[in-house]
């Protein structure tokens, strides 16, 4: 498979959403789990392009791609990320990637998963950076606001969840993944 494809599971208590680069694999939320397999060289079941509903990937952000061969953790410089939207990478774990939102507040940064409470199939940044008016961040969908410090939304149909935070660093200037649920970072 030369693309990616980003699966998502709901059942009555979680939705999970993974990014899959494999041809076969599994997915599991809460007590269920999809096993899945491609077959062929077709790219018919990669996302269907969907600008409403992609769970990530921001094309309009340039590689960085770690490609100094330094820390996998590391995810792009701390000047590179947005203090009026947000940036996309992706958290890997072996074959599981999350796509997250790194978001910058003065000399602080803060990542959450890229996904709404609300409807978690919604990304908060569809591709072109997610909303920002003041102190919050907006989805797009229906409005829901979230506090940019500890992503708890304030304000719209999922108010009193938060963002699912992913924990991050600073490092010599340099913004690093740190959350011990992941191995590396990347950015697309
Ligand atoms: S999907 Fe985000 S507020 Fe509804």
């Amino acid at each position: 498979m030369s693309d990616p494809v980003d699966v998502t599971v709901d059942t009555d208590d979680e939705s999970e959403s993974v990014r899959i680069h494999d041809d076969d694999g599994e997915v599991e939320a809460g007590d269920t789990t999809v096993r899945f397999s491609f077959s062929g060289a077709s790219n018919d079941q990669a996302a269907d392009g969907d600008d409403e509903t992609p769970t990530g990937g921001n094309d309009e952000h340039p590689p960085d791609g770690n490609d100094d061969g330094d820390d996998p953790r590391r995810i792009v410089e701390l000047d590179s990320v947005p203090s009026d939207s947000t940036l996309v990478f992706e958290a890997r774990d072996g074959r599981r990637g999350v796509n997250c939102i790194l978001h910058r507040s003065g000399d602080a940064v803060a990542a959450w998963r890229n996904s709404c409470p609300h409807q978690p199939e919604v990304p908060l940044d569809p591709g072109r950076g997610a909303i920002v008016r003041g102190d919050r961040l907006v989805c797009h969908k229906h409005g829901a606001q979230f506090e940019r410090d500890d992503g708890v939304c304030t304000h719209g149909p999922c108010a009193g969840d938060a963002l699912d935070s992913i924990e991050v660093t600073i490092r010599d200037g340099d913004v690093y993944l740190t959350d011990e649920r992941f191995e590396r970072a990347e950015r697309r």
